[in-house]
């Protein structure tokens, strides 16, 4: 039986000190990180996610700046806000909760984003200064899981990763936090052949495609550190992750809970890279 990882418990962690950092900050006269928190639409899932979002901040000293707009706003109308949001003094970060209605580009809407202010760690520079081993603000999921990994003292080095799900913003910057952390990666995708194969060499296995329970626990390698980013609302109303979790937990070494798994985390680390952003926005002299 495998040891479990408590996302729940570091990411308190991890909120607790970004806060008493923020209360340093005061404490040196300078102002708190400010957070521009962009909803369009009603999505209630995205809806949960924002209020989490404001929450953490509540909690850890960040000021929130909310802006929720109704579902017929035009890209240009979000471009504009945008341009306004990357002028103001107060806004460290900005966040637009994704997806966005189908009318509106999201590509074109985060390259606008000025790369200093983008703590979802989405724009092509950030995600390029990754690639080249020069990280500034990191995809949150991504940088979330590494902390997780980080928290079992494990040595991640010279291991086999496996991540299934290529995204742009999980899957891809996944494969570059493991390659940075000196992994061998594998990354599987919608057209992997055998995926059982290829997850049963994991040494490390990250999930993260959005598909209930698509890993089975018997194609996990015994011992594998199992990490399931997916959280899935199943018609009978219960919450599953992209990793079916009893027998994944039999034959894994360490293993993540959904929810309190990753979820938290990635709150957690857009917190983080608000603190960064501030501290590199704001003048110490
Ligand atoms: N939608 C689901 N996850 C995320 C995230 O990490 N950031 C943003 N902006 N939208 C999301």
């Amino acid at each position: 039986m495998s040891k479990l990882i408590n996302g729940k418990a570091i990411a308190q962690n991890i909120l607790d000190e970004v806060h008493h950092q923020i209360i340093q900050r005061g404490q040196n006269g300078l102002r708190p990180p400010g957070l521009a928190v962009i909803l369009v639409g009603d999505d209630p899932a995205s809806q949960v996610y924002v209020n989490n979002k404001k929450k953490a901040c509540e909690q850890t000293g960040i000021v929130s700046f909310s802006h929720t707009l109704p579902g017929n706003t035009t890209e240009q109308e979000l471009l504009a806000l945008i341009d306004r949001l990357n002028q103001d003094a107060r806004v460290d970060g900005i966040l637009v909760q994704l997806p966005l209605p189908a009318h509106i580009d999201a590509t074109a809407i985060i390259e606008r984003i000025h790369p200093d202010k983008d703590v979802d760690g989405f724009h092509p520079y950030n995600l390029g200064r990754l690639a080249s081993r020069m990280p500034t603000l990191r995809p949150c999921t991504p940088f979330g899981v590494m902390k997780l990994l980080e928290s079992t003292g494990e040595d991640i080095r010279g291991k086999h990763a496996v991540v299934v799900g290529a995204s742009n913003h999980v899957g891809r910057p996944m494969g570059l936090e493991l390659l940075m952390a000196g992994c061998t990666v594998t990354t599987c995708h919608r057209f992997t052949r055998d995926l059982p194969a290829h997850v049963g060499r994991g040494d490390i296995l990250v999930v993260g495609v959005g598909k209930p329970e698509l890993v089975e626990g018997t194609w996990i390698k015994p011992g594998a550190m199992v990490i399931d980013i997916g959280i899935n609302r199943l018609s009978s109303g219960r919450l599953a992750g992209d990793v079916e979790f009893e027998p994944a937990a039999e034959r894994a070494g360490w293993i993540t809970p959904v929810p309190g798994g990753v979820g938290p985390m990635t709150v957690a680390m857009l917190m983080t890279n608000t603190l960064l952003a501030a501290q590199n926005h704001t003048p110490t002299s």
